[in-house]
Formats: structure tokens, C-alpha cells, sequence
């Protein structure tokens, strides 16, 4: 295979209570990119449309985790990438993700996958770096691993793939401002609570053993965020009442996705999801900012190949 053309899809990461560990890949909205094999040793970025993005390699996430991935790889050959962005950076649904995973994901594709999983989100944390100023790992091991996925532990990466309850559906509000994710971090405490850290390992706990008995009760219980939103979601217009609104119309759980400004609700079935989306889109009618409401299945496969 000389060229591949890939979706590379958004990500809610934290839900909730797993801030930095945990993240999901979701199905309808995504960034394309197309990477094909050039003779010289180099990455090149050649084409990106949807968004106003450097090309040079070392200023563009993408660029950043290809090299990463080409340094390590036994091939003598480069890589020429064309990106095609529909997620805004700055939404809070892994831009900088979807990009730096996907292209490592197909770089490896192209090559007959001579890398593990878990050595591409190594790579792929490179791209996150540039972006943020922090590898975390929670938005680019879902696009990477597909559905639910834990970061156990960093030093030493241990990722863990969870299951992806059938019936589950993600509804996103992303307002139309933008939270570059360095400043959404620079305003968190660097300690928290005993108490905080008991509610929130328990919650995580909980999510994980609602995802593997299929419980959407206690996926839904489980989605509470005691350290993280109290202090994001004074950036977020209406975030309290987005909530609230959600959770009337019978969402499980609502949150800030990743580190905002989009919001997150997780609802069992079609129906509920198209209720929350409706519920939502009435409290931002009112706000008067910008908005998008996406509904979407959650994507247990991560990036893949399309025709
Ligand atoms: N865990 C990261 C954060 C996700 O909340 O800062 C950013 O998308």
C-alpha cells in the first residue's frame, strides 16, 4: 500500500472523573487524512484544509508525532500528509488528537504495523505535547485503541481497553469559543482534598465497572466530577444549566468534554440522545453564542481506513 486515506475520530476525554486517564472515541465526527509514501527520509506536510494550520513539521502536532514515529521506524523511505480538519482546535473534542493519533495510526498501517498500539500513543503524546504543554495520552489512546480507555499509569504507559457498552450515545454542545487547553490547565489546583480524591477514584471506579456489566445506571452515577469542573466550568457559558437541562431530559451523565468549551452528555439509545441535543440547543438559543450540537454513536474501532 502506498497511500491510505483515514478518518480520525473527535474524543471526549476525563468524563468526568478520570481527568487525564480516561477518554472515549466517538463515531460521526472526525477529522480525513490521507499519508502517502515518499522515497526521501522525511515527513512532509503538504495539503491542510478546514483549518489555518502551520505546515512546518516541528510547529504542526502532526508533524511533531510523524517525526517521532519515522526516527523509531526501520524504513527508508518518508511520509507525505494531507490533513483535512473538521474538529476545531480548541473545542475540547482532541483536535490536536485526531491528528497526531491519526497520523501515526496510518503511518503504522502503511508500514504493516511494525508498532504496537501503545508505541503510537508514545508518538502520538508527542503531538499532544506540542499542543498543550502536556503528553496526556486520554484523547489520543481512544483514537488509537477505539472506545473506552484508561491510562493506568504513565511512567510506565500502561493503557487499558474497556468495553463499549452498545446502547451508549454521546451528545456534544460546542459553543463556538475557543479554550486552548494550556490555559484551561494553568487555572486547575496542583493539590486536591482528601475527600475530593475519595469521591472522584470512587466515581472512576464505578465508571469502569459500569462499562464492563453493560450498567448504564451506574455508568451514569459514576459520571461526577468533583475536582476538575467546579473550577473549568466558569469559562463555560450556561454550563450549569446545560447540565441541568440534560439530566431532566434523561441524559446519564453530563460534563465538560475534555478541557471544554464543548459539553458532554452520555445517554442510553438514539431517543435520549436526540432529547438531550434538543434540550441543550434550547438553553444555548437563549445564551446567544455561536453553537453546535453533534449526536453521535460511540466508535469502539478508533481511526480506520476509508474507502
Ligand atoms: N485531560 C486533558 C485535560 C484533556 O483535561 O486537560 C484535554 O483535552
Amino acid at each position: 500500500m502506498q497511500e491510505i486515506k483515514i478518518f480520525c475520530p473527535a474524543t471526549i476525554a476525563n468524563l468526568s472523573c478520570g481527568f487525564d486517564v480516561m477518554g472515549v472515541a466517538l463515531d460521526t465526527i472526525g477529522d480525513e487524512m490521507t499519508v502517502r509514501k515518499i522515497a526521501e527520509r522525511k515527513v512532509e506536510i503538504t495539503k491542510i484544509t478546514g483549518q489555518d494550520l502551520p505546515k512546518e513539521i516541528n510547529k504542526n502536532v502532526a508533524g511533531v508525532a510523524a517525526s517521532a514515529f519515522l526516527k523509531k521506524a526501520k524504513y527508508c523511505g518518508g511520509f507525505e500528509i494531507e490533513i483535512h480538519k473538521k474538529i476545531k482546535p480548541g473545542s475540547g473534542i482532541g483536535s490536536s488528537a485526531a491528528s497526531s493519533a491519526g497520523v501515526v495510526w496510518a503511518m503504522n498501517e502503511l508500514l504493516n504495523r511494525p508498532f504496537s498500539k501503545k508505541e503510537l500513543v508514545e508518538f502520538a503524546m508527542q503531538g499532544e505535547r506540542l499542543a498543550s504543554n502536556v503528553a496526556h495520552a486520554d484523547n489520543v489512546a481512544p483514537v488509537i485503541f477505539g472506545g473506552f480507555v484508561l491510562v493506568r499509569s504513565y511512567a510506565p504507559l500502561d493503557i487499558v481497553q474497556l468495553p463499549t457498552p452498545k446502547a451508549l450515545y454521546a451528545v456534544i454542545l460546542h459553543p463556538q469559543i475557543e479554550i486552548k487547553t494550556a490555559d484551561s490547565r494553568k487555572i486547575l489546583k496542583s493539590r486536591i482534598a482528601l475527600e475530593e480524591g475519595v469521591k472522584q477514584w470512587g466515581n472512576l471506579g464505578g465508571l469502569v465497572a459500569g462499562l464492563f456489566k453493560e450498567d448504564y445506571e451506574l455508568i451514569g452515577r459514576s459520571l461526577e466530577d468533583h475536582i476538575i469542573e467546579p473550577t473549568r466550568s466558569i469559562l463555560i457559558p450556561g454550563f450549569e444549566e446545560v447540565k441541568k437541562k440534560s439530566l431532566d431530559a434523561g441524559a446519564l451523565g453530563c460534563g465538560i468534554s475534555g478541557s471544554g468549551p464543548s459539553i458532554f452528555a452520555l445517554c442510553q439509545g438514539i431517543e435520549m440522545a436526540q432529547n438531550v441535543a434538543g434540550a441543550m440547543q434550547k438553553v444555548y438559543d437563549k445564551i446567544g453564542i455561536d453553537f453546535e450540537v453533534h449526536v453521535s454513536k460511540l466508535n469502539a474501532k478508533g481511526a480506520k481506513k476509508l474507502k
